[in-house]
């Protein structure tokens, strides 16, 4: 490189993250991602070290190289090494059975490597089965992977929001080229050597999710669309009378007048009365908010944004108009501060009206007016960092869009948690919305293909995410919404949703026994509650996954990486879902210890693949041994997460513990101090074991009086608990025993024996 043509910086924020900044520009670009920078050594010298790794960079060649503190090599650089001309690449050594993961939303499997990934949000409705497994571009790019090594992980992020190309050894088996087509080189490496540390400081540079209300883990119903106020009210009347849980009901674009954001159509006449009626029957309301504004000089949003400059320009300086649901539509520039509180005051009107939460939906922005489905690059942004070109910004448009859908919540319902959905995302994205992955098909392949898209999409930081359950194009079959709900149940997000003219998919479009499957799915989901929050406050305070590839807690079991048909939800549940017509059992790979069949008790030894039936009510489950799971009685709609007698299952094992978080469940008190906290530890002792909660860490009042606590696998039957005997019952037939333990604020322990 020559040296006269760029500047270059090497920073580390101790112990595990480095920075290589390179451009043309003396000042670095901001970052649309990096809300706090940390603070990073600025130096020009060409070597940064910390107790961990030491980072170089040969100015001369361009040749980056980092080495971990036993003087491992973790990345190198090779061939052209790094350049900035013609567009700024980078070409690194991948080395014999390297695995790569993450990479956002991409599909394919799990391991990209072999595979090309071109990182442009864009909408690709009818990600058809013949061409989805390599398409090279959907809604949400986010330039991180993780390379794991000889069981040793490293993790490399581009922070720029330019369109950029990763091939992850598709050119070349033995080279990662990525490549921008604007922008800077602003690279972060992570050092791990954990993935959990990867996903740590990943997500402490990126953001974390913010708690979203309770309700949001219930079941949501969707429909493009439920077209009139007449057929969503009988929809909820449907999950009522047939007692089927669920907590939202979404509105899609049909509930507008002609399409014009933030308005309700004929259709739909006094919303707010139609709202406040669902809210008494259980259910929230979640309303579609497209970007496009109808360009119609009779639409009062569209002339306020207009005379106030708040529409994203033409290469000419005027507004650029493109096409949209609403027909010729304008859109906001949301990478402006001052058009995003603009858009977050228009949008309080849903608020007033009732609306609890935000679907972003077409934020790629999607333009049906040209054959690039989306903006035009030389449209200009003047964006809170000067003026760009959308080029240069594109990637960013759909997370500020929701950025600005939050913001909003926020000042119109002051002290509540917002809930934010949205398509498009970059880096960062988990700090404002959850991403669902947008138009897949009622396919089989698709169903498969989500929980690889899911997994990567929280090892990409982005741990609250969920596809169409059931599949949105196309008609579904019960069998598949079946296999569908049974596996999304055990995803974060867990929404069905289905095109127009496409066969109804409700869980009792397919006739009784459909019907009584997903329902019992979607109750379990229900009793799971308190498990899956106590999962999603892991995920706010440490940025893991909810949905977790096996590898996350095995990961140097290389089957482990190699299994992406299965998944955790959370730490102690294993899920195997179905994914083929006809199937009534497959093959699970159990990673090493002790596993239990969920629904009967049987007890394997892991470390091998296992036969597991699978009749079509129900998909293997295994729970590991050493696991602490509470459930609450199932809801029809979540009033709490808790109860006043909670129940505890146990499953013995040699050591097992597990975080019991409790909060008010929809204001942000939790960020000031008012949750409870207490670890649950369970450990085998001779002749028994042992249960320990700690003391309660926090301000919040616990709602538990008791806990009722179940003991599996277990032949003990003498219950100890401050140095008395405590009545116990034994199930023999299920081999459980079942105690009561008041709740208390300090320490508890118990433990079990023989009898004497
Ligand atoms: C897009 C969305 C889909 C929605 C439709 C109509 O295709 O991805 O979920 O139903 O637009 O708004």
């Amino acid at each position: 490189m020559k040296k006269s043509r760029f500047h270059f910086r090497l920073g580390v924020a101790p112990p595990d993250i480095f920075h290589l900044h390179v451009s043309q520009k003396k000042t670095p670009e901001r970052s649309w991602s990096i809300e706090e920078p940390l603070s990073f050594t600025k130096r020009s010298e060409n070597r940064v070290a910390s107790s961990e790794a030491e980072c170089s960079f040969n100015p001369e060649t361009g040749e980056v190289t980092i080495r971990d503190k036993y003087g491992y090599q973790l990345l190198q650089s090779t061939g052209s090494h790094c350049s900035l001309f013609p567009r700024p690449k980078l070409i690194f050594k991948i080395a014999a059975g390297e695995e790569f993961f993450g990479l956002g939303e991409t599909t394919g499997p799990m391991n990209k490597r072999g595979l090309k990934r071109v990182l442009w949000n864009i909408d690709v409705l009818g990600h058809s089965p013949g061409i989805h497994p390599s398409l090279q571009s959907l809604y949400v790019s986010i330039p991180f992977l993780i390379s794991v090594r000889e069981g040793r992980a490293f993790g490399i992020f581009w922070d720029n929001p330019a369109r950029q190309t990763w091939d992850v050894g598709n050119g070349k088996s033995d080279e990662l080229c990525i490549e921008a087509d604007s922008g800077e080189i602003s690279l972060y490496f992570f050092v791990g050597p954990s993935v959990r540390q990867i996903l740590e400081s990943f997500t402490k540079l990126t953001g974390r999710i913010p708690l979203p209300p309770q309700w949001a883990l219930g079941y949501q119903q969707s429909r493009y669309s439920y077209e009139s106020r007449d057929q969503l009210e009988s929809i909820a009347e449907g999950f009522r009378s047939r007692k089927i849980p669920c907590d939202v009901l979404h509105l899609d674009i049909h509930h507008m007048d002609e399409y014009r954001v933030f308005t309700f159509g004929k259709k739909f006449p006094n919303p707010q009365e139609m709202i406040s009626g669902l809210h008494r029957k259980g259910f929230k309301i979640v309303s579609i908010v497209d970007p496009g504004v109808k360009n119609d000089f009779r639409f009062p949003l569209l002339n306020r944004g207009r005379k106030a400059g708040m529409f994203v320009r033409g290469p000419t300086g005027k507004p650029y108009i493109g096409k949209v649901w609403p027909g010729r539509s304008l859109f906001p520039d949301f990478t402006s501060a001052r058009v995003r509180r603009w858009w977050g005051k228009e949008q309080q009107v849903l608020f007033q009206t009732g609306v609890a939460g935000i679907w972003n939906d077409m934020n790629e922005p999607a333009n049906f007016a040209l054959p690039t489905k989306t903006l035009p690059e030389k449209c200009i942004h003047r964006s809170d960092f000067g003026k760009r070109s959308h080029a240069e910004l594109h990637n960013i448009y759909g997370m500020q869009m929701a950025r600005a859908s939050q913001e909003g919540a926020l000042n119109a319902c002051p002290g509540r948690r917002p809930f934010v959905i949205s398509r498009a995302g970059y880096a960062g994205i988990q700090k404002h919305a959850l991403i669902w992955t947008g138009d897949n098909s009622s396919h089989w392949e698709h169903l498969g293909d989500s929980i690889q898209q899911l997994l990567n999409l929280g090892l990409s930081g982005v741990p609250f995410c969920g596809s169409d359950a059931g599949g949105f194009l196309e008609n579904c079959s019960g069998e598949l919404l079946i296999r569908w709900i049974q596996m999304a149940a055990f995803t974060p997000f867990f929404r069905n949703h289905s095109n127009i003219k496409t066969c109804p998919q409700e869980p009792w479009a397919f006739g009784e026994e459909t019907e009584r499957i997903c329902r019992n799915f979607i109750k379990l989901r229900y009793r799971l509650l308190p498990y899956l929050y106590s999962t999603f406050q892991e995920a706010h305070s440490t940025g893991a996954p909810i949905m977790r590839p096996l590898f996350w807690h095995y990961q140097n079991d290389p089957r482990c990486r190699e299994v992406d048909d299965q998944f955790f939800l959370g730490a102690n549940i294993l899920v195997a879902p179905i994914l083929r017509s006809g199937a009534r059992a497959r093959s699970v790979y159990l990673p090493a210890g002790i596993w239990h069949n969920f629904w009967n008790g049987e007890k394997f030894r892991g470390g091998r693949d296992v036969l597991a039936q699978a009749p079509l009510d129900r998909i293997p489950i295994f729970i590991k041994a050493g696991s602490i799971i509470p459930l609450i009685p199932v809801q029809q709609s979540i009033e709490s997460i808790t109860a006043d007698n909670m129940l505890l299952h146990v499953w013995p094992g040699h050591y097992g513990e597990f975080e019991w978080y409790e909060d008010d469940g929809v204001s942000l008190g939790y960020a000031s101090g008012k949750f409870l906290k207490r670890k649950i530890s369970l450990k085998a002792r001779e002749g028994g074991g042992e249960l320990q909660y700690s003391s309660i860490q926090g301000e919040f009042q616990s709602q538990v009086k008791n806990w009722t606590i179940v003991i599996h696998d277990i032949k003990q039957s003498r219950v100890m608990g401050r140095n008395k005997e405590i009545e116990s019952f034994r199930d023999r037939n299920s081999q459980t025993l079942v105690f009561g333990l008041e709740n208390e604020p300090g320490a508890l322990q118990v433990s079990w024996c023989r009898s004497r």
